[in-house]
């Protein structure tokens, strides 16, 4: 298999300076720069929207993976791939008609995630399989970092696995993780199936990032 990607979650750098932290990560070895986006409604904490990112995009080559942690996110896609995102990822949760919103962000050009809260079970992608470049595994409930990886989350990661393989997709889907994840987690993460590793604390909270990503690849 192949080496598993690592998505600094930049919800744990300093938002004062945000390009520089994109550059420290980039130096350090991370594949993804994780963007959680958050409206104060779906999730009980507010960051940043497309005027930030696209700020950030002429700053970076790397990838950026938008987490959208918002309500009927079908109304700002066009602004988030406007902005610069290569990946859109909305919550199952948020989505009325999830999958329109999944055709909607391919149409607009780039790719399509969706993640799942705790609570919610993997079962609710069988349909839309087709539609979906990443599947997120949150291993918290969302709106905070520094949270307490949730034990009870694992299974998903190997239920989704499963999933795809039964549908001719593993390999061509990604497995995410958000959540907790840390130099013990995240090989229990990727044991079970995971493909990239989001960490917010466990990168940002240490004084040498290179290091630090490289404790979680193990
Ligand atoms: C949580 C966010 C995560 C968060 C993870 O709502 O989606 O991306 O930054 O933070 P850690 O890695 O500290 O749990
Ligand atoms: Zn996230």
């Amino acid at each position: 298999p192949a080496r598993v990607k690592v998505a600094p979650s930049l919800l744990s750098a300093d938002f004062a300076d945000l390009g520089g932290e994109l550059a420290a990560i980039a130096a350090a070895g991370a594949d993804w720069a994780h963007l959680d986006v958050m409206d104060g409604h779906f999730v009980p904490n507010i960051t940043f929207g497309p005027p930030v990112i696209a700020k950030l995009r002429p700053r970076s080559q790397l990838f950026f993976d938008a987490h959208l942690m918002i309500r009927q996110p079908e109304r700002y896609v066009g602004d988030f791939v406007k902005a610069g995102a290569d990946l859109i990822t909305v919550h199952a949760e948020a989505c009325d008609h999830l999958h329109r919103v999944l055709g909607q962000i391919r149409e607009a050009g780039v790719k399509a995630g969706v993640a799942l809260n705790p609570h919610t079970p993997v079962g609710v992608l069988a349909h839309v399989l087709d539609l979906v470049d990443l599947i997120l595994i949150m291993t918290v409930n969302p709106g905070f970092g520094g949270q307490r990886f949730i034990e009870a989350c694992l299974p998903k990661i190997s239920e989704a696995r499963e999933m795809l393989a039964r549908a001719g997709l593993e390999g061509r889907v990604e497995i995410q993780v958000d959540g907790g994840v840390d130099p013990v987690t995240a090989p229990r993460c990727v044991a079970a199936g995971a493909t990239v590793l989001v960490a917010g604390t466990a990168v940002f909270g240490k004084g040498d990032y290179a290091q630090a990503i490289a404790a979680l690849r193990g």
